[in-house]
């Protein structure tokens, strides 16, 4: 499996905030996912994590005055401005922040992203104080006005016992923005609806029916759909996952449930993704009180769920132009002969098959192996591949129309 930060060069640059050693888990993962890293920091940021660490961290120098000897002779700012891909200021000081608002050049970090057109990502950490400061919200507002990601930081408690915004963000939420700085804008403008996870069927207030799906692909469809840039609501019924930073999540229960929240949202999408598992049936009755033990036989009366895909295909034809419908099938025998026949019969434009026999691939694992199907008889079968992966190469295949 290949890195997702393969062939990129990622620059950190580390500035004097108590968070600074947070970075330090952070480039390693950058670098478990193969991005090449470069650090530069701040003197103040020196103060607080050893550039030692950071040398050890990405096997490369770590950078830190303008005038350093060991680069006379290359212009180090001008050079580290046109490596770089992406530029990560993070933790970043309100006095950093400060600088890069205004243009100033009088560090060495700061006169690379002057010098730069590599996308830049910003990641505040301060005194909740300081963040809320005016003059701080002015200087992070002109920094969104030059095109850089602004993240906002997280609320809590803070290293100086206080309470409000300003603890530097996760790194799974750091790590989608840089995604998304780094991906093609291919879904700007769209908005695209995800149902994932199972749903639950209640019985009575403690029972229920239900599956094993974790949500785990929905979600990847819907982080990734985000990463190109696309309005995302993410529609989940139960599953234990944080929904992706940036996307908009209904979470429901039930199979009728989540028919109501995709159909009063159906005029909006340009594509919907259905990877739910919703239950195909309901209990018929459901009881108010919980089912007392017998000793005896007992029977389930089920009654069918309705459809959403099945509907979602039947009407949308009647919008001017038609959203893009991709389903996803379970699937355990034939698998290309019944995903061919749910795509035609459900009126879908692209299905993905999943074999659920196999134990790396289906419900609530990581990794899937899925076939994508489109309706002019194209097919792509994907290798094993984690499901953040498989789910951008769906929307790689999808975006380009045939298979
Ligand atoms: C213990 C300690 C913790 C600090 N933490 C922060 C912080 O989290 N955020 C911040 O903006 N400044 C913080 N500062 C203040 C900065 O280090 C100071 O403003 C410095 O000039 C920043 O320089 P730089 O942006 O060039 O790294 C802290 C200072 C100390 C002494």
């Amino acid at each position: 499996m290949t890195g997702i930060f393969e062939n990129r060069n990622i620059l950190c640059g580390i500035t004097g905030s108590i968070a600074a050693y947070k970075v330090c888990d952070w480039v390693r993962s950058l670098r478990r996912e193969e991005a090449e890293v470069k650090v530069v920091m701040t003197r103040a940021a020196a103060k607080f994590v050893t550039p030692l660490t950071f040398a050890a961290l990405t096997g490369n120098r770590v950078y830190g005055s303008m005038f350093d000897s060991q680069d006379e002779e290359k212009i180090p700012h001008i050079r580290l401005a046109r490596e770089s891909d992406l530029i990560l200021v993070a933790p970043a000081t309100a006095q950093t922040i400060a600088r890069l608002a205004h243009g100033l050049a009088d560090d060495l970090l700061s006169a690379i992203v002057l010098a730069s057109e590599a996308k830049i990502v910003v990641c505040p950490a301060m005194n909740s104080k300081m963040y809320q400061h005016a003059a701080t919200q002015e200087n992070i507002e002109k920094l969104k006005k030059f095109g850089y990601r602004v993240l906002d930081p997280e609320s809590g408690m803070m290293a100086c016992d206080e309470e409000g915004p300003g603890r530097l963000p996760e790194w799974a939420h750091v790590r989608e923005a840089v995604i998304a700085a780094l991906s093609p804008q291919d879904l700007a403008g769209k908005t695209v609806i995800v149902t994932a996870g199972p749903t639950e069927e209640p019985l009575d207030p403690v029972r229920f029916l239900s599956n094993g799906s974790s949500g785990k692909m929905g979600y990847a469809m819907a982080a990734t759909a985000r990463e190109l840039g696309a309005k995302v609501i993410l529609i989940s019924g139960p599953a234990q996952l944080i929904p992706p930073a940036g996307v908009e999540c209904i979470k429901v229960r039930t199979g009728a449930e989540m028919y109501r929240e995709v159909l009063s949202r159906f005029d909006t999408a340009d594509i919907i993704v259905k990877a739910a598992a919703v239950s195909d049936y309901r209990p018929a009755v459901f009881s108010a009180d919980k089912i007392k033990k017998t000793g005896e036989k007992a029977a389930l009366e089920l009654e069918p769920n309705r459809d959403i895909l099945h509907k979602l295909g039947e009407i949308k034809n009647q919008r001017a132009i038609p959203p893009l419908l991709i389903g996803f099938a379970a699937e355990s025998t034939n698998l290309l002969e019944h995903g061919r026949e749910k795509l035609e019969r459900k009126n879908l434009d692209f299905i993905v098959i999943n074999d659920i026999t196999a134990p790396d691939s289906g419900f609530a694992v990581d990794t899937n192996r899925v076939i994508l199907l489109d309706r002019q008889g194209g097919q792509l079968d994907f290798p094993l591949l984690a499901k953040e992966e498989t789910a951008r190469r769906i929307w790689r295949a999808a975006l380009k129309g045939r298979l």
